[in-house]
């Protein structure tokens, strides 16, 4: 068997499958650092491997795998879940330690039922639903494709819960859950649309280089469970529409057709030119278009209590920041970029790949630094400064100039 995502989740099911006699060869998993779980090769490049199990805990993000990948799929079920010989068990699916599944009891497609669940007669499982520990199901209850039922809920005889729901630990739910919300307490009530059940349509302005490690970004963010984006496209201003960006997607069009996109819609605006992000921007005048912070899952903070961040920022892999670090709005950090201590970043700033802010340095807005550029500590900069590669800027420098060099002096363009 394989197992494809190397996570906790992936631990317990190399633990049900071990104690069903079953050998897991490899497991595969896109974070090149990671090189074994529990003594078992994790691989970066899957070859069509099978039978595999998708070992990822979000449901969103097996439902996207599963269609991507074509193959045969396994199921994991312990020896101690007890489980009728009318219930039906989809492939794909985890069947946890010491669950209980009554007659004529369907379960999907790649769906978990975690540890002590407990699912009674002529229940419908949905393909990628999650039963949570000890959650309780009478009998006839549906559950709908990719919905979470928290742990310890208890979901009372022929009720329904919605595609894409949550129900909150410790839920009672006395009546149907419509599509697509958060409902928890007892008696368990919506209480918000979810937004990480449903896939949340992005695009990306800007079909470049950038715009495509953008792409990129964004489908590691799905794949560590931290989102669930649906990429529909590219706008650019600069191509055609329908011009291909790479196996990724393509054109829709300019910002004529971002402006008139007549539904609600996420947006990162992948331009590497600070002073250009903050024109297109400012363009943009769709009240449908939000922009999220879409941060890369290795991204560390020393003291998230300390964190502020705005919005629209785009923090790619391998950044951290330690303590009582504020960021604006609109930037971008373009990977392996370290801010220390009391660091303040404005907004629309570009900071290319190793640039490192040292403690209490100040950056004001549409700031260009390039790659492993640093700023000594305290030094504050205002705003349209670029910063040469490879510079190391210790005094104050003027806004709208250039600086280069070790120390950084200004550059005076012929
Ligand atoms: C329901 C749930 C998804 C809500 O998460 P959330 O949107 O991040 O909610 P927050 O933590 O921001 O809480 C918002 C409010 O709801 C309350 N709340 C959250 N979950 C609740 C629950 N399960 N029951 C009762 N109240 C709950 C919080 O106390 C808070 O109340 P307040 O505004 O008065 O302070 C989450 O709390 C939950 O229960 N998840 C299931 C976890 C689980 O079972 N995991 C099993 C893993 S195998």
């Amino acid at each position: 068997m394989y197992l494809y995502g190397a996570s906790g989740h992936a631990k317990v099911i190399i633990d049900i499958l071990n104690a069903s006699g079953v050998k897991v060869d490899a497991l595969f998993d896109d974070d090149m650092s990671i090189r074994e779980l529990m003594d078992i090769p994790v691989k970066h490049f899957w070859n069509h491997e099978s039978p595999l199990i998708i070992s990822i805990g979000n449901n969103f993000s097996r439902k996207q795998i599963a269609e991507k990948l074509q193959c045969d799929y396994g199921v994991a079920i312990h020896p101690s879940a007890v489980i009728s010989p009318h219930a039906t068990i989809g492939e794909g699916t985890v069947i946890m330690q010491g669950t209980i599944i009554q007659s004529s009891a369907k379960i999907g497609k790649h769906c978990i039922v975690n540890t002590g669940a407990s699912i009674d007669h002529e229940c419908v499982i949905e393909n990628y639903a999650h039963i949570s520990p000890k959650a309780t199901l009478c009998g006839n209850v549906s559950v709908g494709e990719g919905a979470w039922i928290g742990a310890a809920a208890v979901v009372v005889p022929g009720v329904r819960i919605g595609n894409w729901s949550v129900v909150g630990a410790g839920g009672v739910v006395l009546n149907d859950i419509p599509d697509g919300v958060v409902a928890y307490g007892n008696p368990c009530k919506v209480r918000s649309v979810h937004e990480a059940g449903f896939s949340k349509r992005i695009a990306i302005y800007g079909a470049g280089g950038l715009g495509r490690e953008v792409a990129g970004g964004i489908q590691r963010i799905n794949r560590a469970g931290m989102g669930n984006w649906e990429l529909v496209g590219f706008y650019d201003d600069g191509k055609p529409k329908g011009f291909k960006v790479s196996h990724l997607g393509e054109v829709l069009g300019g910002m004529t057709e971002l402006n008139a996109v007549d539904e609600p819609m996420a947006l990162a605006i992948a331009v590497g030119t600070p002073v250009s992000r903050k024109m297109i921007h400012d363009r943009i005048t769709n009240p449908n278009i939000s922009f999220p912070n879409l941060i890369s899952p290795s991204f560390r903070v020393l003291d998230p209590s300390t964190f502020k961040i705005g919005e629209g920022n785009i923090i790619q892999d391998n950044c951290s920041v330690t303590c009582d670090v504020i960021i604006g709005d609109y930037n971008v950090f373009n990977g392996s970029n370290v801010l220390g201590h009391d660091v303040i970043v404005g907004d629309f700033n570009v900071l290319m790949p190793g640039v490192r802010l040292s403690g209490e340095v100040t950056i004001g807005d549409k700031n260009l630094l390039g790659v492993d550029s640093v700023i000594l500590q305290r030094i504050r900069m205002g705003d349209n400064v670029t910063l040469g590669a490879g510079s190391v800027l210790m005094t104050k420098p003027k806004d709208g100039h250039t600086y280069v060099g070790v120390p950084a002096k200004k550059f005076e363009f012929e």
